[in-house]
């Protein structure tokens, strides 16, 4: 039988004196952790058999992880995932790799970590079935030793992936084997699986108290005496501080160990300044290492005050979050680390400081991320619990998997000082239900998260933010997280007296890049029914004026919700629908639309313009965005808006002034009506009276040439570094022609392939994984994936009529 021991420091350094060392030896040698993501094998369809190691699969397609089938797709209505889904096919596939294991191994413990397969994977090594785990988001682990063949016979893993019963979610969600793969490999003595819990219980300038507790684990027959020592290091790789201490750890058990660290003059985690500090722990016998075990912890302390909102390390910061989901555009869910990051350095170079993982827990590589560059996540376990949202959905799992799923989301994700607020679910249906089944599991969820966490409040994403909600009535929150209900963030207190708010979505407003409607100033907004909503705001072409004056009947314009968040304190911060354009959920449109409009940045990820205005709001840095474009017919009515956080901004046509204005009361941007006539539209603006930025937009002529912009010229040759290369289509001026919709075909030379297509054109059809793409208003994407050779990539962008254009980006 399996026990667990809690036992503190002192008890164990009293123990430890009778212990004797000779009875467990383990292989000196530290952990090795390895990418298992090269050279699978991959099939398309349901083949039973290949669960057998014997399988003979020779003719399936040979493909390196992360890997997402779903996008290679080609687009279609009838799809069982429907628009929703992202109009792309889902179905079973099998994923093979097979591997040696050098003798020298023996006697050694080998995991496979998968952090998360689209659906309902299940796992056989050399014909043995290892399990299922339904739920696409999760991590886990396998254990293969007991299975595995040392030397030179080969081992087979196979992976059986089950994304047919569709619809199973209400956005795009992938399939296949689309996060990173590690095989691990310890002694029998070691750190368990995300066996490190990290807190920081007291924390001031001075010093900061850091609380570890080790689950060490035994999987020898013997019990195993031995130290353990944790030391901290600082970001510039310093030790700041050690402890050691000694412990017996019983044959096949875990042992719980707490150290507590002091650490002088700690450098707090901000948004601002990020400062990860790593815990090394490292289980000795006999002065030899046999395993060790890393952690990136920040220090720092925050409150969610009734108040004064969000206050971290002691200071009061708004949170200004988005909401994303886990798709990376035309790259699909197969994870990349560098798409993730491009994403996020996007949306910080805006002023944004906060993401919710909506509404799943995410992939790792994005918490690390996060913890690096200085967000405040929220991280969510749940769109649903027992009650469906969608036939097949995940209500169909719950009552068997939630509890595993939810610890394990706040076991692996626990340490990440990013992790500001867990989320029990999103617009959970339970919410309303009268026979108040709502109530127990919110407290379940609650109680799950508190035996393993108890440092983070606990919100869940309301849709009927009142106090007859049944989730709010469990008390079960920490937070009450409201989606939407802008209009009742002003009577919080008086409503919810005595709690704490979050708006955990907001605005849902609805645009398409580089597409304007005059006049800009009628708002719209859609009616519950949808139906009625294409009649309202219906274009032929499937767009949305790009002014900020269009959202779903539930949200608001962006500057409306803002404004009302940036008014008052005890509104700690929001979580706008949503950062980035994703794939499915076109609301308002159904087909041929198939992915959403919501986001500040469209799917290719170029920003729209209202991200300008968060830009001038939430940067300090001066700010001028002026738009729409310059062509358009003469005498025609033209709504000029500019974003500005500088003073004043003067506006002239053809070198005629129309004026210079200033923001009044809680404004947010500029107008000026002008009558069209071709030419330069100039805007300067000035703080002081003194000019502090310009920007001019010219009325373009034909298209005639391609330009490309690649976001990194040089990258790493790994087989997974990415280049983003924007493609605009340009006068012989070289000005951007704003309706172009020129096809652009590409063509790549030397280390590098093309990973993907896009121009963020919600029905488009055009495959993403193509080398050819339609420039939509102007402007494509192509991004370029380095191979595992260095060298240089030569990308050439042809086009019928126009100018060619070559970039060459250099892979090391
Ligand atoms: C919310 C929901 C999101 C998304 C959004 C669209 O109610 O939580 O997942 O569907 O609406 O406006």
């Amino acid at each position: 039988m399996k026990q667990h021991f809690q036992l503190h420091s002192a008890i164990i350094a009293l123990l430890i004196s009778t212990i004797s060392v000779q009875s467990c030896n383990n292989t000196a040698r530290e952990r090795l952790v390895t990418n298992f993501c090269e050279s699978w094998k991959f099939n398309l369809g349901d083949v039973p058999k290949a669960s057998d190691a014997n399988y003979n699969d020779s003719a399936w397609r040979k493909l390196d992880l992360p890997h997402d089938w779903s996008i290679e797709g080609t687009f279609s209505k009838d799809y069982p995932a429907g628009t929703g889904g992202g109009a792309l096919p889902g179905g079973i596939g099998w994923y093979r790799k097979s591997f040696a294991m050098p003798e020298t191994e023996k006697g050694k413990l080998v995991f496979v970590d998968f952090d998360g397969v689209y659906l309902n994977s299940e796992v056989w090594i050399n014909g043995h079935y290892l399990g299922i785990r339904p739920y696409g988001y999760s991590s886990f682990r396998y254990e293969l030793t007991p299975y595995l063949n040392f030397g030179s016979s080969k081992n087979v893993i196979a992976v059986k992936v089950d994304n047919s019963r569709q619809p199973n979610s209400r956005w795009y969600s992938g399939s296949g084997i689309y996060r990173n793969v590690w095989l691990v490999v310890t002694s029998k003595l070691f750190v368990d699986h995300w066996g490190t819990a990290i807190t920081t219980p007291d924390v001031t300038e001075q010093s900061a108290k850091v609380a570890i507790n080790t689950k060490v684990r035994n999987a020898n027959i013997e019990d195993c005496p031995c130290e353990l020592i944790t030391t901290i290091y600082n970001a510039e790789g310093k030790n700041v501080a050690s402890i050691k201490n000694l412990c017996k750890v019983l044959k096949d058990s875990v042992l719980d160990v707490s150290q507590e660290i002091l650490i002088n003059s700690p450098s707090l985690w901000s948004i601002e300044n990020p400062y990860l500090y790593k815990a090394i722990s490292q289980i000795t016998q006999n002065g030899k290492v046999v395993d060790s075990y890393e952690t990136n912890f920040g220090i720092r302390y925050f409150n969610f005050d009734i108040d004064k909102g969000f206050l971290l390390n002691g200071k009061p910061v708004k949170i200004k979050g988005v909401c994303n989901h886990h798709d990376l555009g035309c790259l699909g869910s197969a994870i990349n680390t560098r798409a993730l990051e491009r994403q996020l350095e996007i949306l910080k170079a805006m002023g944004c400081n906060g993401i919710r993982t909506s509404h799943n827990p995410p992939a790792p590589e994005l918490l690390d991320l996060c913890d690096k560059m200085g967000f405040i996540v929220m991280d969510e376990a749940f769109d649903m619990w027992k009650i469906e949202k969608n036939k097949f959905d995940y209500h169909l799992d719950w009552d068997k998997w939630h509890k595993r799923d939810l610890e394990d989301m706040i076991i692996r994700d626990r340490n990440h000082p990013c992790v500001f607020i867990w989320s029990i679910g999103n617009e959970i249906e339970e919410q309303e239900d009268k026979s108040g089944s709502g109530i127990p599991i919110a407290r379940e969820l609650k109680s799950i998260i508190s035996n393993l966490d108890k440092t983070r409040p606990v919100t869940s994403a309301l849709n009927s933010p009142d106090t007859n909600n049944y989730i709010y009535k469990s008390e079960a929150l920490d937070l009450v997280g409201f989606n939407y209900h802008h209009q009742s963030f002003v009577d919080f207190h008086k409503n919810f007296p005595g709690q704490k708010f979050i708006a955990t979505e907001t605005t849902s407003g609805l645009q398409t890049r580089g597409y304007y409607e005059m006049p800009s100033t009628n708002i719209r907004k859609g009616d519950e029914d949808n139906e009625i909503i294409n009649n309202k705001i219906k274009n032929i072409d499937y767009t949305c004026t790009a002014f900020d004056n269009i959202s779903t009947p539930w949200g608001s314009t962006h500057e409306e919700t803002w404004k009302l968040i940036k008014k008052y304190d005890f509104l700690s911060g929001m979580y706008i629908w949503t950062g980035f354009d994703y794939i499915g959920e076109p609301e308002p449109y159904a087909w041929p639309a198939r992915s959403s409009y919501f986001g500040i940045i469209d799917l290719a990820g170029f920003p729209k313009d209202i991200y300008y205005m968060y830009q001038s709001e939430w940067t300090t840095k001066p700010i001028l965005h002026v738009f729409p474009h310059w062509n358009w017919k003469q005498g025609d009515s033209i709504d000029v808006w500019a974003y500005s956080n500088c003073q004043e901004v003067e506006l002239f046509l053809n070198g005629k002034s129309l004026g210079t204005k200033s923001k009044k009361g809680d404004e947010l941007h500029l107008m000026w009506r002008v009558s069209f006539t071709p030419g330069a539209l100039k805007a300067i603006a000035r703080k002081g009276g003194k000019e502090i930025l310009t920007q001019e937009i010219k009325t373009a002529g034909k298209p005639a040439k391609i330009k490309l912009t690649a976001d990194r010229q040089t990258i790493n040759a790994d087989g997974k570094d990415l280049s983003f290369v924007t493609v605009a289509i340009v006068d012989k001026d070289g000005v951007l022609v704003p309706n172009a919709d020129n096809l652009v075909k590409f063509n790549i030379e030397g280390n590098g392939t093309i990973a993907g297509v896009d121009n963020g054109y919600q029905i488009s059809h055009e495959p993403f994984k193509a080398s050819y793409r339609k420039a939509y208003n102007g402007l494509c994407l192509a991004v370029v994936q380095a191979k595992r050779k260095s060298g240089n990539i030569t990308l050439t962008a042809v086009s019928e009529g126009l100018q060619n254009e070559k970039i060459v980006i250099e892979a090391k």
